[in-house]
């Protein structure tokens, strides 16, 4: 999950390529470094976050108009600053940054160093340098060098080259799924990233590497070529988010500037998609006949986190809605169980970023198993995007937080709109029933932009009085149960306090252990068909003198008088509510984190799109 820019062109490289870096810090941020060459090769890298390179560039500036740089999430070798990117040669004339794992590195390592080269660190990153180099000695030219390099590495990578032997070229080369490989169009300079954010302020045209693609990056152009040597063409794109939206603005985290924009991303999400006259719904980019539909059996929802919670929620609107049955596995284990799978049975698969390396290799699987493959992404462009037969855009513009939050509420709304589109095509709804559901969505920004604009207090005095606790239970029923999973993940991911999300009913085979004084236990009880179970699962807390955070719908008087606190949201339709319900537990999730003084956007350890098993 490492970030790679690069740039060449007539400008300062090395301070490009740190602006870049800074955009693409949530993607690994435990050491970091840039090379530039102006005439010879020279490197900055520093441990840690990359304001340390800062000072390094500051001390000792890096000149040139060519430069790649790296902020890194260790894979192999400490966060220490000889296992940072860029890797040199022993002759320093060549540099590589990797995001990805050579799995062969040792192999390749102890016979490299028994033709004589020399390894300065412990990463697997280095032998693609000392590849080079040996095929550099042997007379080819870098490109040459590189693709040779390329083609004896095993695994999942994403490379970009430099060398002062050839100054005025980046190399670059993506093989697998370790994340994107991006080129950017400018005037006089040309851009490589592995995500759109870090280059979208300077241009709007990209290129987006597939598997064993290559290119050849220079300020006049771009040769695109295969890891077999044979020329590629490859159409640019234009990318149709604004480089604003990309910045973090007036908020003092993304996560929170995320979470405020919510209700521009549901509206976003809505638009074209409904004909709120006649309560249509359409999805061209899913191309898919009313026959097809009819025909459909199974959905198998894949995905990792909170896009795995997301599909949870799918499982209940589009059984309900299409009447079509629906699992969701995890993408990591889907892939490896051999799963039953046949021409009658869509794999959908949930994305924010569309290149996490597990949900990639499910949707393989599917394929490879006969199955329709769908998806739901993002981050238009990506390898999600690109490998499905259809895909669904959430259109929640660019989301930087490592904590997901708009693309969670986005995809759920599109999870209800995909409900309602097979349910059409399937004759499975009634015209009133459609008309309830399309009423309800047509709402939902304002009742989002209701929660948000409230009870901003209620969130601090929960934050002063619990940041300081150990352990959370969040309980949930029906579609509100994984609403129970996704606020406990976003409370541990970004405060690092234990919370465990549960099914409310599943809270006395065990976790009712747990409750005692010093336990709060968030319950969402909402009025819908579980509503009275839940407010037996709340008398069960409370005989055990559990702390309850109770989220209800307004005006809820009985569940108020049963609580130890509360937390509110605006009725709306069952299969709706989790959209509106997940936004409580966000922002007390974040006001938990700013209160414990956590790295909100960084959280250590993780990464905002996991491209390593
Ligand atoms: C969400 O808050 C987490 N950062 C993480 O669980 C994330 O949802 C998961 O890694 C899946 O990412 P994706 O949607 O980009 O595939």
């Amino acid at each position: 999950m490492c970030g790679i820019v690069g740039y060449v062109g007539t400008k300062d490289a090395a301070t490009f390529v740190y602006d870049g870096l800074k955009k693409l810090e949530y993607r690994g941020y435990d050491s970091a470094g840039i090379a530039a060459i102006n005439g010879t090769l020279d490197i900055r890298r520093a441990e840690g976050k990359l304001g340390n390179l800062a000072v390094k560039l500051q001390a000792e500036p890096l000149r040139g108009a060519i430069a790649i740089g790296h902020t890194r999430w260790a894979t192999h070798g400490a966060p220490v600053e000889r296992n940072a990117h860029p890797h040199a040669d022993e002759s320093n004339s060549v540099a590589v940054v990797q995001n990805g794992i050579v799995e062969n590195f040792m192999t390749l390592r102890v016979q490299l160093q028994a033709e004589g080269h020399l390894f300065k660190s412990d990463t697997d990153t280095e032998v693609i340098t000392h590849l080079i180099d040996k095929y550099l000695a042997e007379g080819q030219n870098l490109t040459e060098a590189c693709r040779l390099a390329f083609q004896q590495i095993r695994g999942a990578h994403a490379i970009a080259v430099v060398s002062q032997l050839e100054p005025d070229k980046i190399v670059t080369v993506r093989i697998g799924n370790a994340g994107g490989v991006i080129i950017g169009y400018g005037q006089e300079e040309n851009y490589l990233a592995s995500d759109i954010p870090a280059i979208l302020e300077h241009t709007q045209r990209m290129v987006f590497l597939e598997d064993r693609e290559m290119a050849v990056i220079t300020a006049r152009g771009v040769q695109y070529l295969q890891l077999d040597g044979t020329p590629l063409h490859k159409e640019v794109q234009h990318i149709n988010w604004d480089h604003v939206s990309a910045a973090k603005g007036r908020y003092r985290h993304f996560m929170q500037k995320e979470i405020y924009e919510q209700p521009q991303a549901i509206q976003n999400t809505l638009r074209g998609r409904v004909n709120f006259t006649t309560n249509e719904v359409k999805f061209e980019g899913l191309r898919l006949t009313a026959t097809e539909a009819q025909e459909l059996r199974h959905i198998i929802i894949v995905a990792c986190g909170t896009s795995a919670y997301a599909g949870l929620v799918g499982k209940f609107v589009i059984e309900k809605l299409a009447k079509v049955s629906v699992e969701v596995d995890y993408a990591s284990e889907f892939r490896y169980r051999d799963p039953l799978v046949d021409k009658q049975t869509a794999i959908l698969a949930i994305t924010q970023s569309g290149e996490t390396v597990d949900t990639l290799a499910a949707m393989d699987e599917g394929k490879i198993k006969g199955a329709r493959l769908w998806s739901i992404v993002n981050a238009q462009g990506s390898m999600a995007h690109r490998i499905s037969d259809g895909t669904i855009l959430m259109q929640a513009g660019p989301e930087i937080g490592v904590a997901s939050t708009k693309a969670f509420t986005t995809t759920i709304t599109d999870l209800v709109l995909l409900g309602l589109y097979l349910g059409q095509l399937r004759g499975t709804l009634s015209a009133q029933e459609r008309e309830e559901v399309v009423m309800a969505l047509a709402r939902l920004p304002e009742l989002a932009g209701e929660v948000l604009a409230e009870h901003y207090n209620d969130y601090d005095t929960l934050a002063n009085l619990y940041h300081k606790q150990d352990h959370f239970l969040f309980l949930g029923r029906g579609p509100n149960y994984p609403i129970a999973l996704e606020g406990a993940l976003k409370l541990k991911e970004i405060s690092y306090i234990h919370a465990e999300g549960y099914p409310a009913g599943e809270m006395k085979h065990g976790p009712i252990a747990l409750i005692d004084e010093r336990m709060p236990v968030v319950c969402i009880v909402t009025q819908d068909h579980v509503y009275d179970k839940m407010i037996s699962q709340i008398e069960q807390v409370r005989a055990r003198n559990g702390i309850v955070i109770s989220l209800i719908n307004e005006g809820d008087k009985a569940v108020t008088a049963k609580s130890n606190h509360i937390l509110t949201i605006p009725p709306t339709h069952p299969l709706t509510t989790p959209i509106i319900s997940v936004i409580p537990l966000q922002l007390l999730a974040y006001h938990m984190a700013v209160k414990r003084g956590a790295d909100v956007d960084q959280p250590r350890n993780l990464a905002k799109s996991v491209t390593v098993e």
